[in-house]
């Protein structure tokens, strides 16, 4: 393999990029692989506005150099759409309450919910405004944002009440169906 060269895991899928040592992720992603979601901001990671998450944890990838984490599930704002290819609610309740305004500290302030989310399906006002301590919003969007990860986590609380409650009827299904066959 070429001197740099490396593979990164972006988004489920393995990458090959040239990446000498001193390469930050956010260049890589952005310039090497055309995933421009993640912003380029201050450089100095004080704006969040380049977080992505690397095994499910939230990195700003201008102060990450991306020979750190090669071979780690990185994952970009790309690459949170539901499998059939949906938003995710996230992206759906910034866009439709007005959490993103020029946009350009969404996809940081997105990746940062998602992790608060996971940890904290219903957080407080104040839990969500710690959980993006790190993520700044010079449009001043904040209260929008707010309500935005508020009506998110709503929403993934249903879908996951959905979700639990399709698996115990599929369940007492094929309980029902393992019944009937014994029967015979
Ligand atoms: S661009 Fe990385 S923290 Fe601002
Ligand atoms: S919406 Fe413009 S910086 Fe946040």
């Amino acid at each position: 393999m070429a001197a740099g060269s490396r593979f990164l895991r972006v988004n489920g899928e393995d990458r090959k990029v040239t990446a000498p040592a001193h390469r930050t992720l956010l260049e890589v992603l952005r310039e090497d692989l055309d995933l421009t979601g993640t912003k380029h901001g201050c450089e100095l990671g004080e704006c969040g506005a380049c977080t992505v998450l690397v095994d499910d944890e939230p990195y700003l990838s201008c102060i990450t150099l991306a020979a750190e984490v090669e071979g780690r599930a990185i994952t970009t704002i790309e690459g949170i759409a539901r499998a059939d290819g949906t938003p995710h609610p996230l992206q759906v309740a910034f866009a439709d309450l007005g959490g993103a305004q020029c946009g350009y500290c969404t996809p940081g302030m997105i990746m940062s919910s998602l992790v608060l989310l996971k940890t904290n399906p219903s957080p407080s006002d104040d839990e969500i405004r710690a959980g993006l301590a790190g993520n700044v919003c010079r449009c001043g969007c904040y209260p929008k944002i707010l309500q935005a990860v508020r009506d998110a986590a709503e929403q993934m609380r249903l879908e996951r009440a959905r979700a639990s409650r399709g698996r115990r009827a599929s369940s007492k299904g094929a309980a029902r169906g393992a019944h009937v066959r014994r029967s015979r």
